[in-house]
């Protein structure tokens, strides 16, 4: 990627991949992704804040070559996921004279991670709403735990009104222009999947992140991955509506079925809710990614598994979705669990212990012996009728 300048000796640095098409090894990435970083030059002292993945070091070394960088004071690590600090040791051995400058957390993870014992009297350990100077630039930090790590802090620059966010506020999105056009779908969808994979099982943090943000008041904000925001950004109203208490008036069905009995339970399940005009969205898990499913439970009020049994408990990939929604920790209100047989189960027990941490209302399961008969709808249509209700009740 290239070196771009945001404002007044303040660049962008990070390297991009249009290529990468997992994250974590659990969130596919369509759209690729970025790992910025910024150069900050101060009249007297130089700042990088953060570095980025491992792999990527030509682009990034080439990078500050660009700005003919031959010497940094300062890398401020905002975050020590290897993400953003895997090129951290090469980096000082780039820059022998460079501090690290971080909170004490990240400094331990640091430690760890990368194995720095030997240089840690080149850490400036730092403390909610200190200051570093740069001259005729400042920087301020702002500890921020749990944009989904222990360790994560904001870095301002005061006099440029410039917040870097670390992983807040950023998107899985490879996109040549440091801005992104707000209302263009596939960045938004790029950012729910984001919110729903790295930021929704934090979801109090993220109300207090937004909160410091408004305090703060900066003009721009450049979060460690994807496009940068001039405020102010609509993605702000959808992480305030993403992250608030209140579900939306949506059921999603999650399911997967052997022979068929499952998916017709489904299909009965979500036809009556259609017919009562509760807003229901169906998803076959072995067709499903865990970025749509994630998106997808966001914002609903009721969820439902649906798997057969499969020597003796659910079907494996239920079970994944299970967990899946448990970690991300939405905030249903409403859980069931139906599907068939054959001679014994434990499939119900199963996912309700699964999902039990989740402190949501369990619905009266509808689990029947082999294919769907006339008692087995009748139970459908009191779950429908008990869904209904609640949601009218949201
Ligand atoms: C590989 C396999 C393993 C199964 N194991 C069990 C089991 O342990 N206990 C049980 O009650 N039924 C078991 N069944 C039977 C199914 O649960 C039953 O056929 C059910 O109706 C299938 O639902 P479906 O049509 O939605 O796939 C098994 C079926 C298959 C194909
Ligand atoms: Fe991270
Ligand atoms: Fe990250």
């Amino acid at each position: 990627m290239a070196t771009r300048e945001i404002c007044d000796r303040i660049y962008s640095v990070g390297t991009i991949d249009w290529d990468l098409r997992y994250f974590d090894a659990i969130m596919p990435t369509p759209r690729g992704s970025s790992y910025n970083a910024y150069l900050v030059k101060g009249s007297k002292k130089t700042a990088l804040i953060d570095t980025c993945k491992p792999n990527d070091e030509a682009d990034f070394i080439t990078n500050l070559m660009h700005l003919e960088q031959h010497v940094l004071d300062y890398i401020v690590v905002d975050h020590a996921e290897q993400d953003h600090s895997g090129l951290l040791p090469l980096l000082l051995e780039v820059y022998p004279c460079a501090k690290i400058v971080t909170n004490e957390i990240c400094k331990d993870l640091l430690l760890a991670m990368h194995h720095l014992e030997e240089a840690e009297e080149r850490f400036i350990t730092i403390g909610d709403k200190e200051t570093l100077s740069l001259g005729d630039k400042t920087l301020k930090f702002h500890l921020t735990p749990w944009v989904h790590w222990p360790d994560t802090m904001f870095t301002e620059v005061v006099e440029d009104r410039i917040l870097f966010t670390t992983d807040f506020l950023g998107t899985h999105y490879a996109a040549p222009a440091l801005y992104q056009d707000d209302e263009n779908p596939d960045y938004l969808e790029a950012a729910k999947r984001y919110y729903a994979a790295i930021m929704m099982p934090f979801q109090s943090s993220v109300q207090k992140h937004l909160e410091l943000i408004d305090e703060i008041g900066p003009k721009i904000i450049g979060p460690s991955h994807g496009p940068l925001l001039k405020m102010p950004a609509k993605i702000f109203d959808l992480y305030r509506d993403w992250s608030d208490d209140n579900p939306k008036n949506l059921v999603i069905v999650a399911y997967v079925s052997m022979h068929g009995s499952t998916e017709l339970m489904t299909k009965f399940l979500v036809d009556e809710l259609v017919q009562r005009e509760v807003p229901v969205q169906q998803y076959n898990l072995l067709e499903t990614d865990t970025g749509v499913l994630g998106s997808a439970i966001v914002d609903a009020a009721t969820i439902i598994v649906a798997t057969p049994t499969i020597l003796f408990g659910p079907h494996p990939v239920a079970v994944n979705a299970a967990y899946l929604i448990r970690a991300l920790r939405p905030k249903v209100k409403h859980l069931g669990v139906i599907g068939s047989y054959g001679w014994g189960t434990n499939a119900v027990n199963y996912l309700g212990e699964v999902l039990a941490p989740l402190g949501a209302e369990m619905l009266d399961s509808v689990y029947i012996k082999g294919h769907p008969d006339d008692e087995a709808i009748k139970a459908l249509h009191a779950m429908a009728d008990a869904i209904e209700q609640r949601h009218k009740m949201l």
